[in-house]
């Protein structure tokens, strides 16, 4: 890590106590930086409350799922919450905590635990997230990105375009538009007021998978569901054995829908059932 004044590297640097995010070698670069870091301080932590309320309110753990040890949510394995302080620690905890998702594959953990932490935690809570795959960690950054940068219906964007071979006009420039600012800038750091951080080196791999993404997005036809079709194709026994044993655990009342998905593909928005379906 370097320090935001000096751009020195040394180990345990003090962090400005205000957005825990900028760190310095010695008190005195930070009193002498104050007047420049300042905007970027406040945006900062303005910015993390935003996305926290964001995470929050839309996921609505607090009433609906009190002490249920996981959430039943799309995807090979439920997400759980991976801090579970209210069972753990217990609710009163208030200490920093930072954790290293390594394999981390999709989001829906961190999301998860960020919506369970008790309203009276008003500590910094940290991710690092690992992933070997490059296409993979693509896919993280460009999901949390969204739910960065959009407005009050992201988090329903979001899933329709994690899920969905076929998406509305909308979802699909909401989708362009954010792989093209990832694709575009030099920092996530100052991209995203210090919310999400990455290396410059890891950046330029992904960006060459946002490019490519890009690229796939000007191509015509449904050619991504087509290719879906090949991969769930009945010559293929070992898929069919394994999509049934997966719908054996799905709750029944969600048999039905989920089935229907795996038939079609496409992940329907709730909000907003008669929306049109172009991409
Ligand atoms: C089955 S997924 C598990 C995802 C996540 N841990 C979960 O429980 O939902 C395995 C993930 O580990 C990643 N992975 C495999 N080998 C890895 C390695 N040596 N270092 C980092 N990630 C790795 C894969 O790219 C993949 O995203
Ligand atoms: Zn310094
Ligand atoms: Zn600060």
């Amino acid at each position: 890590m370097l320090c935001f004044a000096c751009n020195n590297e040394q180990e345990g640097m003090m962090k400005c106590t205000n957005c825990l995010k900028a760190r310095y070698c010695r008190t005195e670069r930070q009193r002498e930086d104050w007047k420049r870091h300042k905007t970027f301080c406040e945006m900062s932590v303005d910015q993390t409350l935003v996305l926290v309320h964001k995470i929050k309110e839309v996921l609505q753990i607090k009433n609906s799922f009190k002490g249920l040890f996981s959430t039943y949510y799309w995807g090979n394995v439920p997400a759980v919450d991976l801090l579970n302080l209210s069972m753990d620690e217990g609710e009163e905890y208030s200490n920093p905590l930072a954790l290293l998702l390594c394999g981390v594959g999709d989001p829906r953990n961190v999301l998860l635990s960020i919506a369970s932490l008790p309203d009276v935690y008003t500590q910094q809570v940290s991710f690092v997230l690992n992933d070997i795959c490059p296409c993979t960690l693509a896919r993280i950054v460009l999901l949390l990105y969204m739910l960065y940068k959009g407005g009050d219906n992201i988090f329903h964007a979001m899933i329709r375009i994690w899920y969905s071979v076929c998406i509305s006009e909308e979802d699909f420039v909401l989708l362009t538009s954010s792989l093209r600012d990832l694709a575009t800038t030099n920092e996530l750091r100052s991209l995203t007021k210090g919310v999400m951080e990455i290396s410059a080196e890891q950046m330029e791999q992904l960006r060459s998978v946002w490019t490519a993404w890009l690229r796939l997005s000007e191509r015509e036809g449904p050619w991504v569901s087509n290719e879906r079709k090949m991969v769930f194709s009945a010559d293929r026994p070992e898929v069919q054995i394994g999509l049934s044993r997966y719908l054996d655990t799905i709750p029944k009342p969600h048999r039905n829908s989920a089935k229907k998905y795996f038939d079609t593909g496409i992940f329907p928005s709730t909000a907003n059932p008669t929306e049109e379906l172009t991409r």
